[in-house]
């Protein structure tokens, strides 16, 4: 399931963090990425686990953790912190499937289940760099306003396309659900979302309640914690 959720940064904290990337130094972008990624990969991302990717990190994660649209869709067992990357004069990222696994600095390793991209950059200001993600439906091309996020499947063949004009900065990060299928996670949330829908249209009732309750007693078998 892909799902845009708007609003993610605020406009203040989209400020916050493109000013502290003018004043940063950007490594290779093929420094976090395997042997088949490096092929494909042409940008520039700040350094892993530099202050400044910590720091700025910190916003996105917190502001994603508060948000009950990023929660219900993609049900966070671990978080891992985001980096930052920029592209512009024909830098891009070629097709490629993220990895399974990705390893943390003396913590426990984190299972890559869903993909998060936060847009820094307004659509107008560059050309090109659109996220391209496949599934089964076809490519869906992605290009949100500063500030708001996509979320799709880890599993999904995805490419950034070449920036022709301007600059187009970004945050991404990777997740581990607690219900590490897609289909899975996607069909909780359907339930979810309609069963507030129907919280709001009709109140609470015994009905209200026996859903509710089928909708834990899903997760309660599905989700690993
Ligand atoms: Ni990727």
């Amino acid at each position: 399931m892909m799902l845009h959720i708007p609003g993610v940064l605020s406009p203040e904290q989209v400020a916050q963090c493109r000013t502290r990337l003018r004043e940063t130094d950007w490594v290779d972008g093929r420094q976090s990425v395997g042997s088949q990624g490096a092929q494909v990969k042409r940008n520039r991302q700040l350094a892993e686990g530099s202050p400044l990717a910590l720091e700025l990190g910190g916003i996105v994660s917190t502001a994603l953790m508060a948000n009950p649209l990023f929660f219900s869709s993609v049900l966070p067992l671990r978080i891992l912190p985001p980096y930052f990357n920029g592209y512009a004069g024909g830098e891009h990222y070629g097709p490629h499937v993220d990895g399974a696994i990705r390893a943390q600095r003396g913590g426990a390793a984190v299972r890559a289940d869903v993909s998060c991209t936060v847009f820094l950059s307004d659509p107008d200001e560059y050309d090109g760099g659109e996220l391209s993600v496949a599934d089964a439906y076809g490519a869906h091309d992605v290009k949100l306003p500063a500030g708001d996020a996509i979320v799709y499947p880890s599993t999904s063949v995805h490419q950034v396309m070449p920036v022709t004009r301007g600059e187009r900065l970004a945050s991404f990060l990777w997740v581990q659900s607690m219900v590490r299928d897609d289909w899975k996670r996607s069909m909780l949330f359907e339930l979810d979302a309609n069963i507030q829908a129907l919280r709001a249209q009709h109140g609470d009732g015994p009905e209200m309640v026996g859903l509710t309750g089928h909708y834990h007693n899903l997760l309660r078998m599905w989700a690993e914690t």
